[in-house]
């Protein structure tokens, strides 16, 4: 089976390629297992200097798979000690604590944690026709990842809000234009500008851009916050709701709460 997050390392720089094109990247928990690990890895090895995200298709990635939302809500496999075990839980912290600097190449979607993410990553190049989103409350969830507090302190409330509530889609080239990402470029160029961008971070004296990082984030509360948002995301994983929402998804219709909530 080919393996749906490709991880490969050269001259300092730990690539992590989205790579399951049959479900536009969507990440199950093995893949945010390789993530987390990777992560965690790359803080602690010297010769990783910087970790690059990417994909292999023409996706970045749909966010977290539904089809195993749905299992947790069927199953009731919701409780917060559960959650706390699971790998995006790992994978969450890891983002939340990482010290070296991490780039993000973005070619076509960008859902969920697909675009929670990019707030902690450093360095952002996305393709001007990308298409980013963080659909939480059309699906009876809420902002994770610390995102309820990076996204309105990086755009402000307003168009937060209508991400997170409304759904509002944000191309590449807006969000480079609002702050979310430092370029947007033809889908062609992504890869090799963030490429290029994460090979002039190689250059730089590590101790100072650690300190740097460190200054620029606060990494206590991002990990706080992830922990508030966490249980209230277990919770709602949860509810008839989300249960109506997933179903949505799966019948691709578009899911009715009058009848639930
Ligand atoms: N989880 C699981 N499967 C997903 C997925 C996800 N998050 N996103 C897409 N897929 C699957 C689809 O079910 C479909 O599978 P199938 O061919 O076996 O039916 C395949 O990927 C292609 O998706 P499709 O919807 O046909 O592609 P599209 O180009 O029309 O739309 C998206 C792409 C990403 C806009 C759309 O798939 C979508 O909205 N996905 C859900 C995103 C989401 O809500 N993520 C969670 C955020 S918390």
């Amino acid at each position: 089976m080919t393996d749906a997050i490709l991880v490969s390392q050269d001259q300092g720089v730990l690539t992590l390629s989205f790579n399951r094109p049959d479900k536009k990247n969507a990440i199950t928990d093995a893949m945010y297992g390789v993530l987390a690990d990777s992560l965690i890895r790359a803080e602690a090895d010297p010769a990783v200097r910087v970790v690059l995200f990417r994909s292999e298709n023409e996706a970045f990635t749909a966010g977290n798979d539904l089809a195993d939302f749905a299992a947790q809500n069927a199953s009731g496999d919701t409780s917060r000690a559960m959650a706390e075990e699971r790998n995006v839980t790992r994978f969450l912290k890891a983002l939340a604590r990482a010290d070296k600097p991490l780039v993000a190449a973005v070619k076509g979607v960008a859902v969920g944690v697909g675009t929670t993410m990019l707030l902690h990553c450093d360095l952002v190049y996305v393709a001007s026709d990308a298409r980013l989103s963080t659909p939480f409350v059309n699906l009876a969830l809420v902002p994770e990842a610390a995102s309820s507090w990076l996204m309105p302190a990086r755009i402000g409330h307003a168009r937060a809000y209508a991400m997170f509530a409304l759904g509002e889609v944000v191309s590449g080239e807006e969000a480079a234009r609002i702050g979310l990402a430092n370029r947007a470029l033809p889908a062609a160029g992504v890869d090799e500008a963030a490429l290029s961008a994460a090979r002039q971070i190689c250059t730089r004296p590590m101790g100072a851009l650690k300190i740097t990082k460190r200054l620029m984030r606060d990494a206590d509360r991002i990990a706080g916050l992830m922990e508030l948002e966490g249980q209230h995301f277990s919770d709602q994983l949860k509810t008839a709701e989300a249960a109506e929402a997933f179903a949505a998804f799966a019948q691709r219709r578009a899911p009715d709460f009058s009848k639930v909530a």
